[in-house]
């Protein structure tokens, strides 16, 4: 009788997958395997699991117990060829490669390898065969895609991110991945080479947030000055994982930025307990360098993007997290601030007049607001929507636009924000008072 009750630790390990809550999962499938140690389906769930949270030692013991059991298996020979990869074990990868019983399989972790060791010829030549073989598979066009753009061969590298798009049936990553792609060869070839590829795409996706915002950088209209917040939800969505490691690779600066004027500035406030804004926090990186400053002070913050703001969870920082557009939520406060920080989210801006003037509301007497903007240099606009979908903005602007709204003892502090494409990104960090 009490066996109906008990709990099926398999099902609910699945359901949690599903549902991406990886770490509940674990505790499940652990459990799930427990009394079931050679049950293939519930080691592929555990390794898949481990290989998800990156633990790909334990990944790789999973794959090879179940090719212990079944050395066909198909998906466990991928799974173990790509866990060896993640491991950076290329040379034992490319020996297991001959066990891989079926061929178009061998040739994509052919690639795979080829691609990882930055052997970016002999990757273009594995995917293209790959994908004559299996021309379905969007992630081996995404890939030929990228590989093709570093041996400088731009047409296939376009043609190759448009089919990745095509086949998944307009999956975000590929539209992404394609927005990047158009963006970094019309910086190296100009705008007219890309132009077929970008009126194809549009053409097709015009109703894409991401398709949009591509096609408004390369024909700006003048109503377009704020950047799509669907637009800004998916690529951060997508971002999120990645998001502190690929900047510190950019030697991404800001945070250290603002911290350091915040340091010279504000020595009155590091003992106190003051409510500090973080507009677009992101993952977090900015309070977190903040709070080495400002011991007690309490920390919101606010953004778009879910993912994101899971991230900064993590961090353990903010006293509060919300889901919102900064101009939005701006509109709600009232004299609620000692300071407001915005770390690279104005660029996802053009007119910023909305958002400064709450800013002003927000913030108590005295208040101040640090915060960066990418530099727009001798161009006689206020601000530009650059290629890359991002909005520059002039000095003069920012200037005109803080003493307005009411700001005072402004100042201004030029700055390399981060690299791109190996150049630094320039860019502003400003501070001012609320008088
Ligand atoms: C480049 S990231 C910077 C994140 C963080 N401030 C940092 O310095 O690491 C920009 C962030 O701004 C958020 N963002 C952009 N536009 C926004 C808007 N209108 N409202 C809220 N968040 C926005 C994005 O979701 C993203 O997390």
């Amino acid at each position: 009788m009490l066996s109906i009750f008990k709990r099926d630790y398999f099902k609910s390990a699945t359901t949690y997958y599903q549902s991406q809550d990886y770490n509940k999962a674990l505790q499940y499938a652990l459990k799930a395997i427990k009394t079931d140690v050679d049950n293939i389906d519930k080691i592929m769930l555990l390794g898949n699991i481990y290989y998800i949270l990156q633990d790909y030692e334990k990944a790789q013991t999973c794959y090879e117990k179940i090719l212990s059991l079944d050395s066909l298996n198909i998906c466990a020979q991928i799974n173990y060829a790509d866990t060896l990869i993640m491991l950076r074990r290329y040379k034992q990868a490319e020996q297991y490669l001959p066990n891989i019983t079926v061929k178009e399989n061998r040739l994509f972790m052919q690639a795979k390898i080829s691609f990882a060791q930055e052997d970016f010829i002999s990757a273009e030549k594995a995917f293209t065969a790959y994908t004559q073989l299996k021309n379905t598979d969007a992630w081996a066009w995404n890939m030929l895609s990228q590989a093709a753009q570093k041996n400088q061969h731009y047409q296939t590298s376009l043609a190759a991110a448009l089919n990745a798009v095509d086949v998944s049936g307009g999956d975000d990553s590929h539209h992404l991945n394609l927005s990047y792609t158009i963006y970094e060869i019309a910086v190296e070839k100009g705008k007219d080479f890309v132009l077929p590829t970008l009126q194809k795409w549009h053409r097709k996706y015009y109703d894409n947030p991401i398709v949009r915002q591509s096609w408004n950088s390369f024909f700006p209209v003048s109503d377009f000055c704020k950047s799509d917040s669907q637009y800004v939800r998916k690529i951060f969505d997508e971002f999120s994982d990645s998001f502190d490691d690929t900047l510190q690779e950019l030697e991404y600066a800001v945070p250290t930025n603002i911290a350091q004027i915040a340091k010279v500035n504000m020595a009155d406030s590091f003992t106190k307990n003051i409510s500090v804004l973080d507009l677009g926090c992101g993952t977090g990186l900015c309070a977190q360098t903040l709070q080495k400053i400002f011991h007690r002070a309490s920390f919101v913050g606010v953004d778009l993007s879910p993912k994101m703001l899971e991230k900064a969870e993590t961090k353990k920082v903010y006293k509060k997290l919300i889901n919102d557009d900064i101009e939005t939520y701006l509109l709600q406060q009232k004299n609620k601030y000692e300071l407001i920080v915005a770390a690279d989210v104005f660029t996802y801006f053009g007119d910023l007049k909305k958002i400064f003037q709450g800013l002003y509301r927000s913030l108590k007497n005295n208040g101040k607001i640090i915060f960066s903007i990418s530099a727009l240099f001798g161009a006689d606009s206020m601000w530009q929507q650059h290629l890359s979908g991002r909005f520059l903005h002039h000095k003069k602007y920012i200037q005109n636009l803080l003493i307005e709204t009411g700001f005072s003892s402004e100042k201004f502090e030029h700055c390399v924000l981060r690299k791109e494409g190996g150049n630094d990104v320039s860019g502003w960090i400003v501070w001012a008072t609320k008088k």
